[in-house]
């Protein structure tokens, strides 16, 4: 073949769009089904997206696993059809900040001894407090911003406090593990509520892991870039998930980032210290400008 023809083709593929339809949908983890025996992990918006992927994949591995989120349907739908009772859901509304202290008790009794070990700050949301996607800076409102923000981070920043003072207080000898969902948007410039949030995700995530080490809690986070799910709008049954934009070409499947999420809660994440673990398929490397 000429060198042009070389040319020619290798142009012509690369303005190809490649459509994936093979993605880790995994629900079986050959070899590491035990991993997470005997760890009560707790999965904060757990009832679809990417926190029921990682619940699911927590109680594959082994794990008694709670999830929560606040769509009684949802919760109902879940224990209804869970195979296991080690596998529950539990209303609850992260962002409602005084009343943490008594859902924590209500996931003891659920958990029975030992409480939680795993938390996965997992919930979150990019709508406003009528479900409506935040559209311009200059539109945002203060109870849109509240919404956000308290949603993906002021809820974060005291479930860690509380978790960690009771942690360091019952059996502190315990390897505890903290795995916060932030988002390629944290590396972004920001000017919606959502990608702020999610800077402050990034940074509490560093800084929580520095001040909790020594005590025998690891804190890590993962950021997802553009996923199939409901906030992403681009579900996961869609036959193209194609993205140009990203640097992979496509969206990223749930699954793909409870498998980062994993990792970080395992023994093998076991050095990684404040980590946050961009699983974006290198969307956020291609960063031009603010939203
Ligand atoms: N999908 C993406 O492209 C993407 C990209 C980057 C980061 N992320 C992050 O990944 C995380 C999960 O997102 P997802 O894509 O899986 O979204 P999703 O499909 O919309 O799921 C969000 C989950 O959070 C729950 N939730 C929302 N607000 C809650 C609250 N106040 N209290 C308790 N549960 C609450 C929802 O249930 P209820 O509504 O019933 O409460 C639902 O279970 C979020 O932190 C998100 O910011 C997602």
């Amino acid at each position: 073949m000429d060198w042009k023809n070389t040319v020619r083709k290798t142009l012509d593929y690369m303005k190809k769009p490649i459509i994936r339809t093979e993605y880790v949908r995994t629900s079986a983890y050959p070899g590491l089904e035990g991993m997470f025996e005997g760890r009560n992990v707790l999965v904060t918006g757990g009832t679809r997206g990417i926190g029921l992927a990682a619940a699911k994949a927590f109680h594959a591995c082994g794990a008694f696993v709670i999830v929560t989120g606040r769509s009684a349907e949802k919760l109902r739908e879940i224990n209804e059809s869970a195979a296991s009772e080690r596998f529950y859901a539990m209303e609850w509304d992260v962002a409602d900040i005084p009343g943490q202290e008594k859902k924590m008790e209500e996931l003891d009794g659920v958990f029975g001894g030992g409480g939680c070990d795993i938390l996965v700050n997992n919930a979150g949301t990019n709508r406003n407090e009528h479900g409506e996607t935040a559209g311009s800076w200059d539109g945002v409102s203060e109870t849109e911003w509240d919404h956000i923000v308290n949603t993906n981070l002021k809820a974060m920043y005291f479930l860690i406090q509380k978790f960690a003072k009771k942690w360091m207080e019952t059996f502190p000898d315990k390897e505890r593990h903290i795995v916060n969902v932030a988002s390629s948007s944290g590396f972004e410039p920001a000017v919606l509520p959502y990608g702020i949030s999610k800077w402050g995700v990034v940074a509490l995530t560093e800084g929580f892991g520095r001040k909790l080490a020594p005590y025998g809690i690891t804190v890590n986070g993962v950021a997802p870039g553009p996923t199939s799910t409901f906030m992403a709008s681009k579900m996961d049954d869609a036959e193209d998930l194609s993205y140009q934009a990203i640097p992979r070409r496509c969206y990223g499947v749930p699954e793909e980032i409870a498998n980062a999420i994993l990792f970080l809660a395992s023994d093998y994440g076991k050095n990684i210290v404040g980590e946050v673990v961009r699983a974006d398929g290198g969307f956020s490397l291609t960063v031009t400008g603010g939203q």
